[in-house]
């Protein structure tokens, strides 16, 4: 992962000869004004762009453009804003990854960002704006070879007269926990590990100066981990069982628990997946995967509260004593549990780290990711994730910095009843809901049997939100990191 340099110019600072020069247009608004006075040249080409309807500034529509006597740089591109009666922030985060994705489309390594004429960006927008820079030019090219010397953005100039250096700066950090959490995903099953997780996770906690605990497969007995050893046995890969403590808050402040699925690889066990499209059970532990991705932007903003993470992280495989339909495991609460399906595995390991840090910690509000089930794609795409709760004041949260930060979310219901379709006849609970009825609420149900009373707790399936067969502005294909800017965002809002 390569982040490029970004700095704050005012206007009249600007060299000449940029490689260059970006600025947005709403739709309905023309050119302004200024524009059209410092570069009357361009200004009539995008004129005429505009009245024959060849570019109507649509959002993320572009225009390239030259002009021999234009010193300020060597290319213009005009990007569409859209609407501007529509105008969010998100929409500059669109339309800075459709920029920096024209400029690694003609292997330019500097730009410069004009928008709307605008010399005063708000907080907001220009958060947005860095955002959309790291995420869409993020590109995964660790394991394939390449003759081109071109290596992606250097340094990126944003023109404004306003203080938005400290915003853009979070921007960068949140986006650069967004694109660990990509690289995790993106990474084979072969490397990542729950081991490499775990390395992982040392890297953030040393960085973080925050306290890190690994258990391995030898204490899962003693510790009581009862359900990612179930899973775990299938596997000769070493599992891991990862605690990070960042105490920023002190005594005082507010504690916020995360719990992430860190499956590396998971083939369904012994109930197996289709070979169809196992590959992509790699992502498995994109849940893990953006609890990391947090800590990690943790560790560098140093929030005034306190976080706990956890991550479960083990493969799910069919190796000689891997755990079969029937089997009975009991978990860290000590709740029997009947496996029915061993692909029905995710909600075994979070079951441990949801009542391993509600029985240890004392938590304000608790947050579970995790690529849990196939039918929340079916109910809600790619677009949201769904969330259950036991406690609608936290789940409110949620949705309001989901809105906020557009890492969004949608509730389901979890109304006690649901309780009914994860009941066994010879243990505690089974690990299956009513067949193909509500499956991502009956994940839901079987998760808060294992969250101690009291703690308000949400549980984010990201099934389907998690990675997209094909990319939007700022989510290329691939893993999204759906989880991070959520996250960041409530943590804003508790500081
Ligand atoms: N990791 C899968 C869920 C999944 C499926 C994520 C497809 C993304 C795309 C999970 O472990 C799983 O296999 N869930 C089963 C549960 C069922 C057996 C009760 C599912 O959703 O089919
Ligand atoms: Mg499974
Ligand atoms: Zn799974």
């Amino acid at each position: 992962m390569s982040i490029f340099n970004l700095s704050v110019k005012s206007y009249n600072e600007l060299p000449e000869e940029q490689d260059a020069y970006i600025f947005g247009l709403f739709s309905d608004q023309g050119i302004p004004s200024e524009f059209k006075e410092s570069h009357p040249n361009l200004a009539q080409q995008i004129e005429l762009a505009l009245d024959n309807g060849e570019f109507k500034a649509k959002l993320n529509q572009t225009l390239v453009l030259y002009s021999a006597n234009c010193k300020i740089a060597k290319r213009f591109i005009a990007i569409g804003l859209g609407d501007s009666s529509k105008y969010t922030a998100d929409f500059l985060r669109q339309v800075s990854a459709t920029a920096a994705k024209n400029i690694i489309d003609l292997k330019i390594t500097a730009l410069t960002i004009e928008f709307m004429g605008e010399k005063y960006l708000n907080i907001e927008d220009a958060q947005a704006l860095a955002e959309g820079l790291v995420l869409g030019s993020y590109r995964f090219l660790n394991y394939k070879k390449s003759e081109d010397e071109y290596t992606g953005i250097e340094t990126v100039t944003v023109l404004s007269d306003s203080d938005i250096a400290p915003a853009l700066n979070y921007g960068m950090s949140v986006s650069a926990g967004v694109a660990l959490a990509r690289d995790l995903g993106n990474h084979p099953s072969n490397i990542a590990t729950p081991t490499y997780l775990a390395d992982t996770a040392e890297t953030i906690a040393k960085t973080g100066n925050m306290k890190l605990t690994v258990y391995e497969r030898e204490d899962f007995e003693k510790m009581g981990f009862g359900g990612v050893q179930g899973v775990a046995q299938g596997s000769d890969v070493p599992p891991k069982f990862i605690i990070m403590e960042y105490m920023g808050g002190g005594d005082d402040a507010k504690t916020l628990g995360l719990v992430g699925k860190g499956l590396t690889f998971d083939s369904g066990g012994i109930s197996i997946k289709p070979s169809a499209g196992m590959d992509e059970m790699k992502f498995d532990m994109l849940g893990g995967a953006a609890v990391l991705g947090i800590m990690s932007v943790v560790a560098d903003i140093k929030p005034n509260l306190n976080i706990i993470a956890v991550v479960p992280a083990t493969e799910n495989m069919n190796g000689g004593e891997a755990y079969k339909p029937g089997d009975i495991l009991t978990a860290y609460n000590g709740k029997t549990i009947e496996i029915l399906n061993t692909d029905a595995e995710g909600r075994l390991i979070l079951a441990d780290g949801l009542a391993y840090i509600t029985d240890k910690f004392e938590l304000d509000g608790l947050v579970d990711f995790a690529t849990l089930t196939g039918a929340v794609v079916v109910a809600l795409g790619h677009r949201y994730s769904g969330i259950m709760t036991n406690n609608q004041d936290f789940a409110d949260q949620l949705i309001t910095v989901g809105e906020k930060s557009q890492d969004r979310v949608w509730q389901m219901p979890l109304d006690d009843e649901y309780a009914e379709d994860i009941k066994s006849k010879i243990a505690d609970i089974k690990n299956t809901g009513a067949g193909r009825e509500a499956g991502t609420i009956a994940a839901g149900a079987f998760l808060r049997e294992f969250v101690k009373e009291g703690t308000a707790w949400c549980h984010v399936d990201i099934a389907g939100s998690g990675w997209l067969k094909k990319g939007r502005p700022y989510h290329p294909e691939g893993p999204t990191g759906a989880g991070v800017r959520l996250i960041m965002e409530l943590i804003k809002s508790w500081e």
